[in-house]
């Protein structure tokens, strides 16, 4: 049985292919678009995944859609009764969306001749929310767990949770939009001063150079309710009604400025792009991000009391806040926590194809998913092809000549593009198109700044680990596939790892496996076997676009920038 997922017209938009329950292929359209969190109808990432699974639409059995016009139709009829004369511009938006969601058999017509009313007897519609709980817990190793969904808006809903059993999912209740912990959290990111779509991450990298002083004053925002839920005082955030986030011809999206004028009275003017970053612009930064953990573990705390489960399983868009992961099992009852690694909206694809697999379908539950490999591959052949036609000088190793070429020049201050095997789904580069350093040395945030990411200095490098040394190094010891979750470096190691301990002295860890990542883990091992360290600096490969996604843009990134190496395969191009 072949299930194809898909996220359409909204941000990060993206593509699922699952054969009798295994995943396939997924990927995101912006990595095709070279447009950031393109959101259009992902046509290129559905051709990817057809191919990939070697079926034609026709072969489909099921199509997936991420998106439930008819969810919580009631309640949103109510919200434009009762909040009249506040906008045509949401209004139009919404019918826009609509239509262009009606349209969207047209769309799958015109990457193959199907019969239109078979193709319409495959589709199945999945509420945003329910997408994201299946995209975690069916994917998770857990039999039964506690399921959360947490993001700015969806099918007209922010927060969901329910229960997971086997290959059913249970909503238990949910929070109706406007009241979002995205909006709040978005809200204060712009305010700071970063006002591009998913720069809230900023915020997070930039908390641990504050302290909290602010949360009290926050607390008027965002109130903590008594169910386990929460609600914002909408004086201090946009009219909902007026749009929050609007997709224009290009596809990029675009969210509206979510403060008020009640919102700077109260807590400052806005921080103007550009103007000095304070320590009041710290503070509140860290006092964002501490009531956000609050709000998380206050949601946790009931939903484990209301379940008596041990294990949970979280998805959206500030389910990507990996710093607030990191603390769930010391602060709330939980064990064990599962993210995957498109826990964004890029997720919806994977999670819509899972709900009908399991929910819908009824199939029995798979195998967890640990790899985010599941994007594009290229052959020796074709990079070498792409090389020869530009007079561009290679050498071509076996695997363990590359692993110790490769070790010996990260030890050499190199600063490495690693582009081997598939592009992994979701927003973090595991090895699959990563750019590489040595963790060891202290000008190593400079080097990469220099050379290739010119970005804000306060934002942290990510360490990968051999996932058998985790425990060596890190306070926790946990499986963290996907770059999911933060955890405090050991006192006497941080000063090992300078380039990748955050000021706050945490990493955001990737655990590399043997089994899912056999070649970035050789390398890994390799340069261990040199430095006595089981880990390189990741971060992702790419400057100022999407990562990378053929060889030909890994290869224009290199010529770019100042990479030193770059690898592609068993191919080696230096300068
Ligand atoms: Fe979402």
């Amino acid at each position: 049985m072949t299930v194809l997922g898909i996220n359409a017209y909204h941000a990060d938009s993206s593509a699922a292919i699952f054969v009798n329950g295994k995943m396939i292929a997924a990927i995101e359209e912006e990595r095709f678009r070279r447009v950031k969190h393109w959101a259009g109808f992902p046509s290129m990432s559905v051709a990817f995944c057809l191919k990939e699974a070697g079926v034609t639409l026709e072969q489909v059995d099921h199509i997936a859609i991420g998106r439930d016009p008819m969810a919580k139709l009631g309640k949103k009829l109510l919200f434009l009764l009762k909040n009249p004369g506040g906008g045509f511009a949401a209004v139009k938006n919404r019918l826009n969306n609509a239509q262009k969601v009606s349209s969207i058999e047209d769309e799958f017509l015109q990457l193959q001749q199907v019969d239109k009313a078979t193709l319409k007897k495959k589709i199945h519609n999945v509420e945003h929310h329910r997408s994201h709980l299946a995209s975690a817990f069916f994917a998770s190793p857990y039999e039964e767990a506690a399921l959360l969904s947490i993001d700015g808006s969806g099918d007209f809903t922010t927060t969901m949770i329910g229960i997971g059993r086997g290959n059913h999912i249970e909503v238990i209740d949910s929070v109706d939009f406007p009241h979002s912990a995205g909006i709040f959290y978005t809200a204060c990111t712009q305010w700071l001063g970063f006002p591009h779509y998913g720069d809230e991450y900023k915020v997070m990298g930039l908390a641990p150079y504050g302290s909290p002083k602010y949360v009290d004053a926050l607390r008027e925002l965002l109130e903590f309710t008594d169910d386990g839920l929460f609600r914002l005082n909408l004086n201090y955030f946009r009219n909902p009604k007026q749009g929050i986030i609007s997709y224009g011809d290009d596809h990029i999206p675009v969210v509206a400025t979510l403060y008020t004028d009640v919102f700077e009275q109260k807590l400052g003017k806005a921080r103007q792009k550009g103007e000095e970053l304070t320590q009041f612009h710290k503070d509140f930064a860290a006092s964002v991000q501490r009531i956000t953990e609050e709000l998380i573990f206050h949601i946790l705390t009931h939903l484990q009391k209301r379940t008596c489960l041990k294990n949970v399983c979280i998805a959206g868009g500030v389910a990507q806040n990996s710093v607030a992961n990191g603390k769930i099992t010391r602060n709330t009852a939980f064990e064990h926590v599962y993210i995957p690694s498109a826990g964004h909206d890029a997720g919806i694809s994977m999670g819509a194809a899972l709900y009908v697999h399991h929910q819908t379908l009824k199939q029995q539950r798979q195998p967890a998913i640990w790899s985010a490999y599941t994007g594009s591959k290229f052959s020796n052949e074709e990079i070498e092809t792409i090389l020869q036609a530009k007079n561009i000088s290679y050498k071509k190793l076996s695997d363990d000549e590359l692993y110790n070429y490769v070790a010996d020049r990260l030890i050499d201050a190199g600063v490495v593009g690693w582009f081997r095997g598939r592009s992994e789904f979701g927003p973090r580069a595991l090895g699959g198109r990563s750019i590489l350093a040595d963790p060891r040395r202290s000008d190593a945030k400079d080097l990469l700044n220099a050379k290739i990411k010119r970005r804000e200095s306060f934002r942290p490098f990510a360490p990968s680990i051999l996932k058998e040394y985790v425990d060596e190094y890190f306070e926790l010891n946990d499986v963290v596939p996907f770059m999911e979750k933060v955890f405090p470096i050991k006192k006497e190691k941080q000063s090992l790892i300078p380039a990748v301990t955050h000021v706050d002295g945490t990493g955001r860890l990737q655990s590399v496996d043997a089994e899912v990542s056999p070649g970035y883990y050789a390398l890994i091992e390799a340069f261990r076997q040199k430095t006595g360290v089981p880990i390189l600096l990741n971060t992702s490969f790419n400057e100022n676009e999407p990562i990378v996604n053929t060889p030909q843009e890994a290869l224009d990134c290199f010529l770019r920038t100042s990479m030193d190496m770059l690898v592609m395969e068993n191919i080696i191009v230096e300068r």
